[in-house]
């Protein structure tokens, strides 16, 4: 690896833990600081370098934490404060570095500033802190614009003002219950410069940035066009004024000795706008989503990752590579599908295609061998490691996705990605809870056979093949971040060199694709016999003469 050891983020691998989702430490079949504490051995022993753990603040759930009421503190259905910085110490003394996410595009309607600004009534100085703004038409019953929301509806809400009547109508970008705060308001950016230092000054090495795109709007709140925004233009997407933000942020990060890092989530149009956002001022890393949601399909993903490096390599700044998060199908269940251009990402986007599980795991398990062997650095969300499909099937009746609701019922949200993990035994809760108790979504009944326990030190299993994988990245040196060069490959299948001495080829065709003479199989995705070539969907690691490795 060519970054130096103060640079880690450039070619970390980042477990992503649902901590909803990870392990149960009380026994309420919800996951929990606790339970995450106790399995910290499991995910050192993965060989990652870092875990980031999506909300844990006070929050009334209204979208699985992403709705926060207090970002210096910690929802009790998760732990204390005093367990969090626990959990953070631990983590260090695993080895592990540990980011938080930050959500600062909205809050909880329960936040005190949101009820502050209900109660001051129009005009108040507490509304300035949010987006306020009366109704269009006769009686202010209309929304102000045409914006809608992200899960669905409008965008707008209409408040009912202290003397009871109908009145002024807020910004929500997502559910209603995540009004957009104002980041024109100097206490909002002072809010969250607090938050960060907070987190910062009890060791946490990074934040994730929610929506990291959307945080600003056009002042005059104009109504959407139809038409393609050149860009920059869009009234609530990606705008200039963004990037203040982060060199801000920034600035404080390289306060801190080590320096701390972010990552954004962002969402935009293409890898040359994604760059903005790590130029050297600015963040360190930003998610690439276009890989994650590019299909199973060689010409697309070589389009794809050249796309990525040549628009980072401009910035100077490492790519990030990601197959599945908790906003997303999971990948196996994605490539089970015959797959076609464009880009797919919810369940509702493949439902129409039946699934074969056994070619989806075949291709997760090539895809992970060719992220792992891409420069720089790399996320695994938590449950990928034991093979888990998307739960397609979850009940109306127990999906909590605002995704579902605000949909009219219509999309199935994003539940089936979010199931508890199974770690051991043979049936719910598979050993995520302590004891019998019904998790906050239910796991299938076949979910024994992806269990921790079950895989552990069976060779064929998707956590072997992780856990060596991992163990591999960090031994050869030319992994991680750095650059890489195409081979010249048959059709169908895809092949990089990296130096010193690393190939890597992924076949995505029913051709079997013939090896070099002098390559040495380092690893490979799935048993293959080498003499007749490298089958479907299969990825080989191959040594071909670099220096011993560290
Ligand atoms: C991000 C989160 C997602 C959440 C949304 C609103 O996209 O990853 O889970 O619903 O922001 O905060």
């Amino acid at each position: 690896m060519s970054s130096e050891a103060g640079e880690w983020w450039r070619s970390a691998v980042i477990y992503q833990v649902y901590l909803r989702s990870f392990a149960d430490g009380n026994g309420d079949g919800v996951g929990d600081i606790a339970g995450l504490r106790s399995r910290l051995g499991y995910v050192r022993d993965l060989g990652v370098d870092a875990i980031w753990i999506n909300p844990w603040y006070p929050s009334p759930m209204a979208d699985a934490g992403y709705d926060v009421i207090d970002q210096r503190d910690i929802d009790p259905a998760y732990g204390t404060l005093a367990e969090a910085e626990a959990l953070i110490a631990e983590a260090h003394d695993h080895g592990l570095r540990v980011i938080l996410d930050v959500v600062p595009n909205h809050t909880s309607e329960l936040r005190a500033w949101f009820q502050e600004a209900l109660v001051g009534g129009p005009g108040s100085r507490a509304r300035d802190r949010y987006h306020f703004r009366n109704g269009r038409g006769e009686h202010g019953e209309l929304p102000p614009n045409n914006w809608t929301s992200e899960f669905g509806g409008l965008a707008w809400t209409r408040v009912t003002e202290p003397d009871g009547e109908p009145g002024q109508w807020y910004l929500h970008l997502f559910s209603p219950q995540q009004p957009d705060l104002n980041w024109d308001h100097p206490d909002v950016r002072a809010d969250f410069e607090h938050t960060l230092r907070f987190w910062f000054d009890r060791g946490v090495d990074g934040f994730r940035i929610d929506v990291a795109h959307y945080l600003i709007k056009d002042d005059l709140l104009p109504d959407l066009q139809q038409a393609r925004y050149a860009s920059g233009e869009h009234p609530h997407w990606d705008r200039e004024a963004l990037h203040d933000i982060y060199r801000s942020w920034r600035r404080i990060a390289d306060s801190y000795d080590p320096p701390r890092v972010f990552v954004a989530e962002a969402w935009v149009e293409s890898p040359q706008r994604l760059v903005r956002y790590v130029r050297s001022d600015e963040l360190h890393t930003a998610f690439n989503f276009d890989f994650l949601a590019s299909p199973w399909l060689p010409g697309a993903m070589k389009d794809m990752i050249d796309a990525t490096l040549d628009a980072h390599a401009s910035v100077a700044a490492p790519s990030t590579w990601v197959l599945s998060n908790h906003d997303v199908a999971r990948h196996v269940s994605r490539y089970a599908r015959p797959q076609r251009e464009g880009i797919e990402r919810f369940l509702d986007d493949f439902l129409d295609r039946p699934a074969d599980l056994a070619v989806g795991t075949r291709r997760a398990r090539a895809a992970i061998l060719q992220m792992l062997a891409l420069p720089g650095c790399a996320y695994v969300y938590m449950g990928e490691e034991l093979g888990l499909p998307e739960v397609e099937d979850l009940a109306d009746d127990v999906l909590l996705d605002p995704m579902f609701q605000r949909s009219g019922m219509i999309s199935r949200g994003r539940d089936g990605c979010r199931v508890p993990l199974p770690w051991s035994g043979h049936s719910a809760p598979f050993g995520f809870s302590p004891g019998p108790v019904r998790t906050w979504l239910p796991q299938p009944d076949d979910w024994g056979i992806y269990s921790v326990a079950r895989q552990t030190d069976d060779a064929s299993s998707m956590l072997e093949l992780y856990r060596t994988a991992l163990r591999m990245r960090r031994l050869l040196p030319a992994l991680g971040d750095g650059c890489l060069q195409w081979l010249s490959m048959p059709e169908g299948a895809l092949g990089f060199a990296r130096e010193p001495g690393f190939l890597c080829v992924v076949n995505y065709s029913a051709a079997p694709v013939v090896l070099p003479d002098d390559a040495v199989i380092l690893l490979a995705s799935d048993e293959f016999d080498p003499g007749a070539g490298v089958p479907a969907d299969t990825t080989v690691w191959l040594d071909v003469g670099g220096p011993p490795g560290r």
